[in-house]
């Protein structure tokens, strides 16, 4: 899943191998995790595809079923992963998390506290942003949900970058060990405030803490308890406008001044070559729209950020 492989060095893996986890897209809204195994089918309304004709494409590719049906092999990547992944808890999807990661500056090398670890989907990519050197240690004080997380940085191959530990975070904070050696530290707990004195301690000097929460009087609390030993203290929300991107047909015929009207209301129009080239000769011609989308995702939570005090 991610560049880094077992010694540590940056490496991409461009070709499907027997025994890879791949991402078998239908549909932006159809993505399913696989692991290609020679001898092994899948089966979709769009027929019956063999794994072994999987094997020595390049990810990415497109492939055919017996009935000519085709489906997209993606290489495996956090994005993709928070997709499909098995929902054991509420999770962070991806304007959240790529904030995250920005916002508490996570690059290669980091060493990132995480609790709770919930579905691992802010785990994924905290480990992409620390690899191939950091490492990020994350803690859920519920054995099943560690255990699950554990099994899927196997299969996605990256339990060398992220460490799951059972502990009751809000009642026992971090392990002493992290004592000043955490870049950042993320929190995705009930009641965070009672983790952050904690936090405060497992950071190093400068160090960022960011706590997730859905509702806004956990805000004001965790901020209550941030205001002792943390500055620069700033919340947000991350609202997401997903636009619908699709080709439809045009009306070049209809209008007194000879200007195109479109079939379809829509914010930005973008017209296809098709019309530049056809125009005068078609009524109708094809143009690509963007419209927002029905489905856009409202609240998921607010993402309080707060900077160590220096102490001098
Ligand atoms: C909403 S989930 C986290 C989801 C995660 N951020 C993700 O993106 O998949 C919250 C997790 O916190 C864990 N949790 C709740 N209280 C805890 C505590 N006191 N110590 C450690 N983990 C705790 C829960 O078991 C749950 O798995």
């Amino acid at each position: 899943m991610l560049p880094a492989d077992g010694k540590k060095a940056i490496s991409f893996q461009h070709l499907i191998a027997n025994g890879d986890l791949i991402i078998v897209y239908e549909r932006h809204d159809n993505l399913k995790a696989i692991k290609v195994c020679d001898g092994s089918e899948l089966q979709n309304r769009f027929g019956v595809f063999k794994h072994s004709d999987w094997i020595g494409k390049p990810f990415g590719s497109k492939v055919f079923s017996s009935k000519g049906g085709f489906v997209y092999l993606l290489a495996p990547t956090p994005e993709l992963w928070t997709l499909v992944l098995s929902h054991r808890t509420q999770i962070l999807y991806i304007a959240d998390i790529s904030f995250v990661v920005s916002f508490l500056e996570i690059v290669p090398g980091c060493v990132v506290l995480e609790s709770g670890t919930g579905s691992g989907s802010l785990s994924t990519s905290l480990a992409r942003a620390v690899a191939p050197t950091g490492h990020v240690y994350t803690f859920d004080f519920h054995e099943q949900r560690a255990a699950s997380a554990r099994d899927d940085f196997e299969k996605t191959g990256l339990s060398n970058l992220v460490t799951v530990g059972v502990r009751d975070i809000q009642g026992e904070g971090f392990p002493d060990e992290f004592s000043g050696a955490a870049d950042s530290v993320f929190l995705d707990l009930p009641q965070p405030w009672l983790a952050i004195p904690s936090a405060g301690k497992m950071l190093k000097q400068d160090g960022v803490l960011c706590s997730f929460s859905p509702c806004i009087e956990q805000v004001q609390r965790s901020c209550e308890t941030m205001r002792l030993n943390f500055t620069d203290i700033r919340t947000f929300e991350v609202l997401l406008r997903t636009y619908e991107v699709r080709e439809g047909k045009t009306d070049f015929g209809g209008s007194e001044n000879g200007s195109p009207i479109s079939s379809l209301p829509c914010k930005r129009r973008q017209c296809s070559s098709e019309i530049d080239n056809n125009r005068g000769d078609n009524k109708y011609s094809t143009a690509v729209m963007a419209r927002p989308s029905a489905e856009a995702k409202g609240h998921t939570g607010y993402l309080t950020f707060a900077r160590l005090k220096c102490i001098q």
